[in-house]
């Protein structure tokens, strides 16, 4: 197939073109900045610079290449900081994936293009009621906390709008598995606690096993949601102390609730306290996906527990990720 792969520039994008290769796909890859094009065509794609935003340029690069297929990956979270209002720190990455999505949708339409894939998000979304882990059948929280109202809104955009049309949308987990994953600087600095009992439930996803699931997603029938998460659902209070340990910090600070209120906000301290994993189930048996890296246990050490990986800066904040405490933790 011809995939056109917007945001190949990506943290997932980068992931995606190779293996979208290597299995005889050919890509057109879009990033916003004409500098990441170089950075798309070193990996063999096509490379186009794309504003997603710009619905007639979108049209036009799509009739232009004429794929067979499309994967939306755009998201603009690198550099961001992360703040106690999470809508404010989301709002353009809110904009891309409802406009942007729109745009895609609508030229897809237009060029006659039959599969569509979208970049979704599994955390903080579940209902924060019954079990730590839920399948894509499972009721979306009604309730969002207030400051990711937006945020939330926009995501359930994205993950109607693409199975209305036929497409497949991918509830994917926390990324991590690059030397610059925004988690790192905060755990290091110990600006990521523990908030109360530790009890809120994390789900990850290596970036390759995350792109491995991609490419499978585009070669399978929709319309169809999948959480795309390792097998490892896991608390807060498990998974963050072993993570300060392989990047060789101390270990994460206790925050009590109302502490963590007054630096985290209300979405940080959801995300330490309520949030629910999500279940692989269905995208395991359904795409015939099985993973590099079953748990964050193997994972994180297999990607961080190496001196490139415990010296390097990120270049952005962390997905999902609290407002840095940094006064309490100085
Ligand atoms: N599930 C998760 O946990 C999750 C999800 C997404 C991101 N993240 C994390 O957030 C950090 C930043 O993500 P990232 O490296 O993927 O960067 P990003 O800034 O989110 O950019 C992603 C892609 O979207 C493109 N893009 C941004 N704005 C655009 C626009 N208006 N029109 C068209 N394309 C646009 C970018 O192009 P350019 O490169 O040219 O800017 C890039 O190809 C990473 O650490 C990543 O792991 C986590």
């Amino acid at each position: 197939m011809r995939v056109f792969v917007a945001g190949a520039s990506g943290a997932l994008g980068i992931r995606l073109v190779p293996q979208l290769i290597d299995r005889g796909h050919e890509v057109i890859g879009t990033s916003r900045s004409p500098a990441n094009a170089e950075r798309v065509r070193v990996l063999g794609a096509e490379a186009v610079a794309l504003d997603l935003l710009d619905p007639g340029a979108v049209r036009k690069a799509v009739l232009e290449t004429e794929p067979d297929a499309i994967v939306h990956q755009v998201t603009a979270l690198a550099g961001v900081r992360f703040s106690k209002h999470l809508d404010r720190s989301f709002a353009q990455t809110n904009r891309l994936r409802r406009e942007g999505t729109d745009a895609l949708l609508a030229a897809a339409r237009v060029a006659g293009v039959r599969r569509f894939v979208a970049q979704s998000f599994a955390g903080m979304r579940y209902a924060r009621v019954g079990g730590p882990v839920k399948t894509e059948d499972d009721p979306l929280d009604p309730t969002p906390v207030e400051t990711m109202r937006e945020t939330s809104a926009a995501m359930t955009y994205l993950d109607e709008a693409v199975t209305d049309a036929g497409g497949i949308a991918l509830r994917y987990g926390n990324f991590y598995g690059a030397h610059n994953d925004g988690l790192l600087a905060p755990v290091r600095k110990r600006q990521f606690p523990i908030v109360g009992n530790g009890g809120g439930v994390s789900s990850f996803i290596h970036l390759d096993d995350a792109a491995a699931a991609t490419v499978l997603a585009l070669e399978h029938d929709g319309p169809a949601i999948y959480n795309i998460v390792d097998d490892e659902p896991a608390p807060v209070r498990e998974w963050l102390p072993v993570l300060a340990k392989t990047l060789g910090a101390k270990p994460p600070r206790q925050f009590p609730v109302w502490l963590a209120r007054f630096f985290a906000g209300e979405a940080g301290v959801m995300l330490g306290t309520e949030s629910r994993g999500a279940s692989n189930a269905n995208a395991k048996r359904e795409l015939g996906w099985s993973l590099r890296h079953p748990t964050w246990r193997q994972g994180f050490a297999e990607a961080y527990a190496t001196p490139a990986a415990s010296t390097s800066e990120p270049r952005s904040s962390a997905p999902a990720n609290v407002d840095r405490p940094q006064s309490a933790s100085r």
